[in-house]
């Protein structure tokens, strides 16, 4: 499993930070000093930037790529500390500008509002985005926080952590978006800025828009003086502030929800959110611990709230997205049509990425069509998929349209442990009240927790719950 590059909570150490400022600094270097002399100081940033970017996951791959192909200058900590700052300075602008889209009307932050962890601000199950601000896209946007330990898409993963047993193969693992396509956030956020139903841009739009900016002789002091010579230059330079700004430890992977407080002993959950906590790990229960991990891991890193697996659950298909007006339209995830590389790989098909569920309370939208608004809805699917299946799938002539979003010879990618090893008449794995206290407990893993009371407090909130 990846370290955490910032470290969390307590566990925050100077050799993670380090790691994040080599990668960035190598980064910062290759982008504006390609004229530098002094190769020798370029290859030790570059080799500690690999380091960083093994520790780092998916986000530092690429960046370690970029900086190992290019030079670097022989900078003091307190130079590359101050580059960082400035780069990240013009990712935050960056992220929240309109100007860089097709439409004029359209920024990162749009979609992945900070209000909202970084995800939809909205109950829409896709946003609307393109030139006419009318195109859907066919998937909800993630929220994008903790995203920093994804580790690089692969179809074998052997986790340390898991079974104690690396020899364990646990399937295909990893990769940015829903369906592991991409492997760095500067790859990423390409995707958005030239998709036609995002912000459907182009890399001379976006350069043009940055050159005519407020904040363009701030962006030439940060990038150097060349980076306006070509659109070409701007345009990596814009994804390169984008990657690093997206990296900024106290917006993008805070831990300070209230389960963190919890785990670090410095808040307690009330009676609802323990037995939602009970349940959640439960593997008779609800079993969502098996995939969205819930403790800490074996280094001491807090819990991610996801493996990174990518896994098959039968998702309900959304007849409102307008992909889906074509009966003949699936959005099978890993075996395409968005993701290329693994078509015709019928094991892959209607596969996604287990997202992290931290935050999960700020959204109004869930799974990857976005089909259910609410955690209740989302918790209920888990808990009566298969006891209940009438209730979230279609019924044609009395009969039951089960995974109606995944053609059938597809089945047998579908996970069937708990709570997914049930059949009509038999028990829900949770009952009504039970879902009540799963969601209570997800509601525990909302960052900008501030245990606001004294321990008495804290005992008398416990007290006069349920
Ligand atoms: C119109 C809405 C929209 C806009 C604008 C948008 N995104 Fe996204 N973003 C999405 C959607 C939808 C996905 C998931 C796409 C998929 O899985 O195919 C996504 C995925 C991502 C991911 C990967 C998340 C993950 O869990 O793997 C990152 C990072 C990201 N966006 C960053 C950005 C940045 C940076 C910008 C601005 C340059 C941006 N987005 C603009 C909708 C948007
Ligand atoms: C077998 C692995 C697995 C198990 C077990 C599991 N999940 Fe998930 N979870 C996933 C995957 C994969 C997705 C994304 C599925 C998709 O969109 O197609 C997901 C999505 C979610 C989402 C939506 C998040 C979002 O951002 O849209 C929530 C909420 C959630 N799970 C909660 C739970 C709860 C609660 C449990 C236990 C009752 C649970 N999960 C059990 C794999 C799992």
């Amino acid at each position: 499993m990846w370290r955490d590059v910032a470290g969390s909570g307590s566990g925050r150490n100077c050799a993670g930070w380090l790691g994040v400022l080599c990668v960035s600094a190598a980064l910062l270097l290759a982008a504006c000093d390609a004229r530098s002399p002094q190769r020798e100081s370029a290859r030790a940033a570059a080799s500690d930037a690999s380091d960083a970017s093994r520790e780092g996951g998916v986000q530092m791959q690429k960046v370690s790529a970029d900086a190992a192909a290019g030079p670097a200058g022989g900078q003091t900590r307190a130079q590359v500390y101050e580059s960082v700052r400035k780069v990240t300075a013009i990712g935050n602008k960056l992220f929240f500008d309109p100007s860089l889209s097709g439409s004029g009307k359209l920024a990162c932050a749009s979609c992945h509002s900070p209000q909202h962890a970084f995800g939809p601000p909205n109950a829409l199950s896709v946003q609307l985005g393109g030139r006419d601000m009318r195109q859907q896209g066919m998937r909800a946007a993630p929220n994008i926080k903790y995203l920093q330990k994804v580790p690089s898409f692969t179809e074998h993963y052997h986790d340390s952590d898991d079974e104690g047993d690396e020899s364990v193969d646990v399937g295909p693992t990893g990769g940015l978006m829903w369906d592991g396509r991409v492997n760095s956030a500067h790859d990423q956020a390409r995707m958005p800025l030239t998709s036609a139903f995002e912000m459907g841009s182009s890399p001379a739009r976006v350069a043009a828009a940055v050159r005519a900016a407020p904040y363009a002789s701030q962006f030439r002091d940060a990038f150097g003086e060349h980076v306006f010579d070509s659109d070409d230059a701007t345009f990596k330079a814009v994804l390169q502030a984008l990657e690093v700004f997206e990296e900024s430890p106290e917006l993008f992977y805070p831990y300070s929800s209230k389960y963190d407080a919890f785990l670090a002993g410095r808040a307690q959950l009330t009676k609802a959110e323990l037995h939602g906590l009970q349940l959640f790990n439960d593997e008779t229960k609800g079993n969502c611990a098996s995939c969205h991990l819930s403790q800490r891991a074996r280094d001491g890193s807090a819990p991610a709230f996801t493996d990174f697996g990518l896994i098959a659950i039968g998702v309900p298909r959304n007849r409102s997205l307008a992909v889906n007006r074509d009966p003949h339209f699936y959005d099978l995830g890993a075996c395409g049509p968005e993701r290329a590389d693994l078509k015709g790989r019928d094991e892959y098909c209607g596969i996604f990425r287990t997202p992290s569920l931290r935050n999960v309370a700020l959204r109004r939208t869930f799974f990857h069509n976005g089909i259910y608004h609410s955690l209740d809805e989302v918790v209920r699917f888990y808990a009566q998929r298969d006891t209940n299946p009438e209730k979230f799938y279609p019924v044609v002539k009395g009969k039951v349209q089960k995974f109606d979003d995944l053609p059938r010879k597809y089945w047998t990618n579908l996970k069937t442990d708990p709570p997914f090893d049930r059949k009509p008449g038999d028990k829900p794995a949770l009952d009504e009240s039970e879902i009540k206290d799963v969601v209570a407990f997800l509601q525990t893993l909302t960052d900008g927790y501030h245990p606001e009371a004294p321990q008495q407090h804290a005992d008398a909130h416990i007290v006069s719950s349920k």
